[in-house]
């Protein structure tokens, strides 16, 4: 029976993480086990920063961004002896489960130490929404909410100027937040890997919808895909638009926990140590068709992203 569970976060920081936290830590000292916190994600397990905390750890930061016990990314952790190092530190604090927030990077570093006798279990943390074994990330309402504000306020000012306003949306190598805050700001148009454009088509649709007076557009583009400042350039060489970019960056990281961030951040937490306390080890947590599930790390990395290709569909439905 496990005693000790540890808890970290790695990779990226994202909104939600103080809440997964907290549910965790509650739950688990409810349920008779000592819990602990690893400072500075897989860094801090090497360098053997983890304290033991008691029930109100973090209950002041239910409603802050950013990760209380801060994340790191450490490369070294991909090499055995660099773990070796954190499971004998572990082993010797009677440290025998671990919970790793964090995306599928940490995924894999977790199922490494489950290999090493260290049982851990991953939730999904990362703004990006790029775990296919959850519909949602931990994170990600957070970050849509951030950027549907931004883009609608980048809309007040081009509205006023009859601009197009070029947004550059962070999200890694996955368009989620792009695509879904399209929807949701009715944008023009959303570019990303998965629904990509002709140029000069779309310098055609842009010259149409300044000649029909279109009051303003929106062009959304996902980050990594091309060079926004030239094609912000481009378009107003080529559509008679004057055009501005704005590249949303790390403000999409940051910021208060939506509601239901919390309340999906929460459940998580919880639910983590309740699989812990069934001796239930290697594997990811996630919430698929608004349930809580539980599959092999192994098995999760395997899947494939969801494109949402349905989504683009519809927005051709709104145009
Ligand atoms: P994310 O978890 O958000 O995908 P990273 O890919 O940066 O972010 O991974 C976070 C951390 O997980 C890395 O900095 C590293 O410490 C650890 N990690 C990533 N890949 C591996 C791996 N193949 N083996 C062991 N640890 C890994
Ligand atoms: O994975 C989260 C994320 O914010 C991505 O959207 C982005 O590409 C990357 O991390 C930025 O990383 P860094 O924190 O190193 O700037």
């Amino acid at each position: 029976m496990i005693k000790k569970i540890g808890i970290l976060t790695s990779g990226g920081d994202a909104p939600g993480m103080n809440a997964t936290l907290i549910g965790a830590i509650r739950t688990g000292i409810n349920l008779g086990k000592e819990m602990y916190v690893v400072y500075d994600g897989y860094k801090g397990l090497v360098d053997g920063n983890f304290v033991r905390v008691d029930k109100n750890f973090a209950i002041d930061k239910l409603a802050t961004g950013g990760t209380v016990i801060k994340t790191a990314r450490l490369p070294e952790f991909k090499e055995e002896k660099v773990r070796e190092k954190a499971v004998k530190d572990l082993k010797a604090a009677g440290i025998d489960a671990l919970i790793v927030i964090g995306g599928d990077g940490s995924y894999v570093g977790a199922k490494k130490l489950t290999e090493m006798g260290i049982n851990c279990i991953g939730l999904p943390g990362t703004i990006d929404n790029d775990i296919s074994s959850t519909d949602y990330t931990i994170g990600f309402d957070t970050a849509l909410n951030t950027v549907v504000k931004a883009i609608d306020e980048i809309g007040d000012t081009m509205s006023s100027h009859h601009r197009c306003g070029v947004v550059e949306i962070m999200g890694n190598n996955c368009p989620d937040l792009t695509t879904f805050a399209g929807i949701a700001t009715n944008a023009d148009f959303i570019i990303t890997k998965d629904n990509l454009i002709d140029k000069e088509e779309l310098f055609k649709e842009l010259r149409a919808k300044k000649e029909a007076n279109q009051d303003h557009v929106m062009v959304l583009v996902a980050e990594k895909l091309l060079d926004t400042d030239a094609l912000t350039k481009e378009i107003e060489a080529n559509t008679g638009w004057v055009a501005r970019l704005s590249v949303l960056g790390h403000i999409q990281r940051g910021g208060v926990p939506s509601a239901m961030e919390r309340y999906n951040s929460i459940r998580m937490g919880s639910y983590a140590v309740q699989l812990h306390n069934e001796g239930i080890g290697g594997v990811c947590v996630g919430i698929v068709k608004n349930e809580l599930k539980y599959s092999e790390i192994e098995e999760a990395l395997k899947l494939e992203r969801n494109k949402h290709m349905d989504l683009y569909k519809f927005h051709d439905l709104l145009k």
